[in-house]
C-alpha cells in the first residue's frame, strides 16, 4: 500500500496529474527512511531533514511532525515486510507550466514503501568497488532534492564500471558519492566532510560519526583532499540503505591491503550492534 495525499491504497491505483510540477520541474524534496523490525530508523532526524530541505526550496510542510509520524506508523503497518524502507515526497503540486511558484495550489504528497534490501553478506566482508568522478553538480546538494539527474548520471558511471559507487570531487576535495557519505581512514584518524552546501548531511553519516565519538574511535571533520582520498587506508560509504560499507577498490586499485580494514570492521559491528538497540528498545535511539 502507498500514501498519495490524505489516502492510502495499492500502487496501481495511484494516479498523479501529468501537470504536477515533481513531473514537469523536479520540483519537490524526498526523504528515504530505513524500518527495522517496523521501527521507522531516526525518524525525528529524517523529518527534520525534510522540513530544512522544504525550507530551501520555499515550501510549506504540508503535515507538522505528529503527523508525518502517524503517517509513517500507519504505511508500515500497511505492509507485511518486518524490515522497509520508506520513501517520502513531497512536490509543489499541479499547477499550469510556469518556473514561478504557483499561488494557493496544494503540494503533492506521496509516501510509498518497499521491503528494505540491504547489502549482501558477500559485500559487507569483501567490500565493494568504486570509481571517481568530477562532482558536476550545483551548489545545494545540501537540498534532498527529487530532481536526481546528476547523481543518476554519475551513479551509472559506476555501473557501467562494474562498481557501486562513484565518489566525487569538487575542486580536489572529496564531497559525497552519487548516493552515500564519504569517509576515509587515514594513520588510523576517520575523516569525515564537513556538512555543507557540497554534500547530503546524512543520517547515517550522523550515526556513524556519534558511533565514532561514543567509542573513542579517532576521528575529524574536516575536508579530504583527492590525495588523501587515494592514499588511504580505509575508504568507506554509508547510507540508509547501504548502511556501512568498505570501498575495497577505487578508479581500479586495492584500497589498503584491498580488504575491509580493521576500523570498517569495528564501525560495522557497532552500526550493528546500535540497530539492533534500537530495534529492541527503540525509544533509545
Ligand atoms: C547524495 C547522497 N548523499 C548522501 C546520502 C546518504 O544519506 P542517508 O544516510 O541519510 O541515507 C544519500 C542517500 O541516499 C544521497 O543520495
Amino acid at each position: 500500500m502507498i500514501y498519495l495525499n490524505g489516502e492510502f491504497m495499492p500502487i496501481e491505483e495511484a494516479r498523479v496529474p501529468v501537470l504536477d510540477r515533481g513531473f514537469i520541474f523536479g520540483d519537490g524534496v524526498y526523504e528515504v527512511i530505513p524500518v527495522y523490525s517496523r521501527h521507522a530508523f531516526r525518524l525525528p532526524e529524517h523529518l527534520r531533514r525534510l522540513q530544512a530541505s522544504l525550507d530551501a526550496i520555499r515550501l510549506d510542510n504540508p503535515h507538522d511532525a505528529a503527523e508525518w509520524t502517524r503517517l509513517v506508523r500507519r504505511l508500515i503497518e500497511l505492509n507485511e515486510a518486518e524490515d522497509q524502507s520508506l520513501y517520502l515526497h513531497v512536490t509543489r503540486g499541479v499547477a499550469r507550466r510556469d518556473h514561478a511558484f504557483p499561488r494557493g495550489v496544494a503540494p503533492t504528497v506521496f509516501m510509498m514503501s518497499n521491503p528494505l534490501v540491504t547489502p549482501p553478506q558477500a559485500q559487507v566482508e569483501q567490500g565493494v568497488c568504486a570509481i571517481t568522478a568530477p562532482d558536476n553538480r550545483w551548489l545545494r546538494c545540501d537540498i534532498k532534492a527529487i530532481a536526481l539527474l546528476p547523481n543518476v548520471l554519475l551513479r551509472q558511471l559506476a555501473v557501467d564500471a562494474g562498481c557501486v559507487e562513484t565518489v566525487l570531487i569538487r575542486d580536489g576535495m572529496v564531497t559525497e558519492g552519487a548516493a552515500s557519505n564519504i569517509f576515509v581512514i587515514r594513520e588510523g584518524v576517520m575523516l569525515a566532510p564537513p556538512k555543507n552546501h557540497l554534500m547530503l548531511p546524512g543520517i547515517t553519516y550522523d550515526v556513524v560519526l556519534e558511533l565514532a565519538a561514543a567509542n573513542g574511535m579517532p576521528h575529524e571533520v574536516r575536508e579530504i583532499a583527492e590525495a588523501e582520498l587515494r592514499g588511504a587506508s580505509e575508504v568507506w560509504l554509508s547510507s540508509s540503505t547501504k548502511e556501512v560499507l568498505a570501498i575495497t577498490r577505487l578508479d581500479g586499485q586495492g584500497v589498503g591491503d584491498g580488504r575491509p580494514g580493521p576500523l570498517f570492521q569495528r564501525m560495522y559491528a557497532l552500526y550493528q550492534e546500535y540497530k539492533n538497540r534500537v530495534m529492541r528498545f527503540p525509544d533509545t535511539q
